[in-house]
């Protein structure tokens, strides 16, 4: 009986214990090289605090249970300055010389792609700058790189602190009032990496998501070309009813997109925002059906963000609405 259950207990703990995992957003699924040295360094941590923690635990053993001679051993002055002074003080001068060599952010300018990334209230506003610094076309809460490539990141914030991160690609800075701060990272195998949020920031700081979208260079360039230009039009009559609505309702007060009159700055650019994995950054698929939620309950999904319910609109008003958003591509 006891050998049935241990049998069906292991893997049900272990499953469990995976389902915690997510590989898109894990400093231990390393996938470019800032995140590699993260995670060496982690597993040297783990590894040496778990062995070091062993040797304690066996000498404390050794201290109680052991006879008279072992006590006398542990006892003595030289083994109680060995192991309590000059051990933790070498190791930690070591772990920090360690740290501070692998770590060392590396800040700008790459040579390269060069994306400044601001934390708004609950959502990141993304301009893929040239090189002089000037705005090549902005997007929001999805940032796609090239694979291989250095990337700079000039990371500000709109309001209070906020903290940029994506685990499987590099470590986290902060984005700080009044502050610019800038680093520069690769991604050295194509995927979607998940970001996050990592300072609290308010209400909605568990749902201020992210992607990294890293592709091949080709593929990287036609996306950039399409995303610059304005949003291409539909003739769908239900986009078009849709987008007038979105115009009839005011949308374009916060919300730009180019190609039309709608140019707000207040809220994400919408003009490419049907070709976007998440939405309201990274809480939801994006599709119709979520679109549609979202515009009718922005402030029931997500209290207190940027974006009022539009909770007056119909049925099919909202479908035209979500068809026009999603035509964005
Ligand atoms: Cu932004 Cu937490």
């Amino acid at each position: 009986m006891l050998r049935i259950t241990r049998g069906l207990l292991a893997p049900a703990f272990l499953s469990i214990a995976l389902a915690g995992c997510n590989w898109s957003q894990s400093t231990l699924a390393p996938n470019g090289s800032e995140a590699d040295a993260i995670a060496t360094l982690s597993w040297v941590m783990f590894i040496g605090g778990g062995l070091i923690f062993l040797a304690t635990m066996a000498t404390a053993a050794l201290a109680i249970f052991a006879g008279e001679r072992w006590r006398k051993l542990l006892g003595r002055r030289s083994f109680i300055v060995a192991s309590g002074i000059a051990f933790p003080i070498v190791v930690l001068t070591a772990l920090l010389i360690y740290g501070l060599l692998t770590q060392g952010l590396r800040a700008g300018p790459a040579a390269g792609l060069r994306v400044e990334v601001t934390g708004e209230r609950w959502w990141w506003r993304v301009n893929y700058l040239d090189r002089a610094g000037k705005v090549q076309f902005t997007t929001a809460n999805e940032i796609r790189v090239p694979v291989g490539a250095e990337v700079e990141f000039v990371l500000k914030t709109a309001d209070v602190i906020h903290s940029f991160w994506v685990p499987s690609l590099a470590g986290k800075l902060d984005m700080i009032p009044g502050r610019v701060n800038a680093y520069s990272f690769r991604a050295d195998r194509a995927g979607v990496y998940r970001g996050q949020c990592a300072e609290y920031c308010g209400e909605q700081h568990a749902l201020m998501a992210f992607y990294v979208v890293a592709e091949p260079t080709v593929d990287f360039e036609r996306w950039r070309n399409r995303e610059a230009g304005p949003a291409v039009a539909s003739a769908d009559p239900q986009v078009l009813r849709g987008r007038d609505l979105f115009l009839a309702n005011g949308c374009g007060a916060c919300h730009a997109v180019r190609g039309t009159e709608a140019n707000g700055v207040v809220g994400p650019d919408l003009t490419h925002v049907g070709s976007r994995l998440s939405l309201a950054a990274g809480t939801f698929p994006n599709n119709v059906g979520t679109l549609a939620g979202w515009v009718a309950s922005a402030q029931h999904l997500k209290p207190e963000n940027g974006m009022p319910s539009f909770a007056h609109l119909s049925g099919e008003e909202l479908r035209a609405v979500a068809a026009y958003l999603e035509s964005l591509k």
